[in-house]
């Protein structure tokens, strides 16, 4: 009995010890490098079309994050709604400024950062959504609309600043959070004539709804989206403006806690303007103006074809929430 104990004392003396090597690395690594992207780019067209394109997806997708609201440039903030357990992270200078922006990056650079979230630097961009799986003519599109003459790109030198990982975020960053592979193939996009298939590629890949509107942010899967825990069920818990919870809701077609009794046009003003049947959305449902109907149509006809989810979120009334 005696002896078993003192085994007992050893192992658990053991444990702590190697608990707490681990946490010294993981404290003085703060957070892995890894080898560069190396990414062979045909020189990029930057046409017209392209320019346009890429603004209305640069601000669909990227302003809200990157966006200084004095300014309206793009030049880095302090992201509001990570909960603080992660610690304090800050978009990047994204304008044309080529010592404290991108305007020194190549195309090819840029390209393989969205794509894997890696810097030429080998630092993986751990809070910035990678792109690996947006089609070729829109990540092109993107870089067009980010070396053109629009105000918001106009350079600008504020400096980035750095992110301040809790530890908690540090052990994330080397554990769950990895940088995605370069694509070997190329990628194109569904026709909008397929509005499933158009709309499918528009919530896994080019607004990336699943990141916020599935089961918890930290049990997404990039690689294959709808094997993300809850996908597209609501109930992951993100932070307001003010840094309280705010949880986001269930937007497969379960009639009663989803969005299986709303119409087409319901769903596009809640899209696109923050008007829900339940009230105006808060941040950090962001606005998608710029969304086509064709684009809120294509995402309503998809949603629809996803397995629904019974999952009551905070706007669905207190009885529904305690009954799940
Ligand atoms: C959820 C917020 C978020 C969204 C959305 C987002 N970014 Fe970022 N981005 C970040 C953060 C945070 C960083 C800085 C990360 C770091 O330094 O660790 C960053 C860094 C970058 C960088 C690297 C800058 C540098 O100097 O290394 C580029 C380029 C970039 N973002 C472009 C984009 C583009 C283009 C989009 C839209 C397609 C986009 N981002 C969408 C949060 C975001
Ligand atoms: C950054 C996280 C985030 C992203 C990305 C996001 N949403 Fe949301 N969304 C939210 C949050 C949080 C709410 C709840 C807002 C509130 O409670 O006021 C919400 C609410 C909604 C609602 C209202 C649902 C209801 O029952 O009232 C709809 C519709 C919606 N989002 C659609 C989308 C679509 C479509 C996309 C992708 C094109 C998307 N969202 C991307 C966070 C996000």
């Amino acid at each position: 009995m005696k002896k078993a104990l003192r085994w007992t004392g050893w192992l658990l003396a053991g444990l702590v010890f190697l608990a707490a090597c681990a946490a010294t690395f993981v404290q003085v690594r703060g957070i892995h490098s890894y080898a560069p992207p190396r990414l062979a780019l045909a020189p990029v067209a930057y046409t017209p079309e392209r320019v346009e394109h890429g603004r209305r997806l640069v601000l669909s997708v990227c302003a809200e994050c990157h966006r200084d609201k004095q300014t309206q440039r793009l030049s880095g903030q302090l992201l509001r709604d990570i909960p603080a357990q992660f610690g304090r992270f800050y978009s990047a200078n994204i304008t044309r400024d080529r010592q404290h922006g991108i305007g020194g990056r190549t195309d090819a650079e840029v390209v393989a950062l969205l794509r894997t979230g890696l810097g030429p630097d080998g630092r993986i961009r751990s809070v910035m959504p990678n792109f690996a799986r947006l089609s070729d003519e829109d990540v092109l599109s993107i870089v067009a609309f980010l070396r053109s003459a629009d105000p918001v790109v106009q350079a600008d030198a504020t400096p980035s600043h750095a992110q301040e990982p809790s530890f908690f975020g540090k052990v994330l960053a080397n554990t769950i959070i990895k940088p995605a592979e370069l694509p070997t193939q190329p990628i194109q996009q569904p026709s909008p004539t397929d509005p499933v298939a158009f709309g499918r590629y528009l919530v896994t890949s080019r607004y990336k709804c699943y990141d916020c509107h599935s089961g918890d942010i930290l049990k997404t899967d990039g690689q294959q989206p709808e094997k993300s825990f809850g996908y597209m069920g609501g109930g992951a818990v993100l932070q307001d403006a003010q840094g309280h919870d705010i949880v986001s809701r269930n937007l497969t077609a379960d009639p009663e806690t989803g969005i299986g009794d709303w119409t087409a046009e319901q769903f596009g003003q809640a899209m696109k303007f923050g008007r829900s049947p339940n009230g105006p959305l808060r941040y950090p449902m962001p606005k998608y103006s710029l969304v086509t109907d064709e684009e809120t149509r294509a995402i309503y006809a998809y949603l629809k074809t996803i397995p629904a989810i019974k999952n009551a979120t905070p706007e669905d009334g207190p009885a529904a929430v305690a009954g799940r």
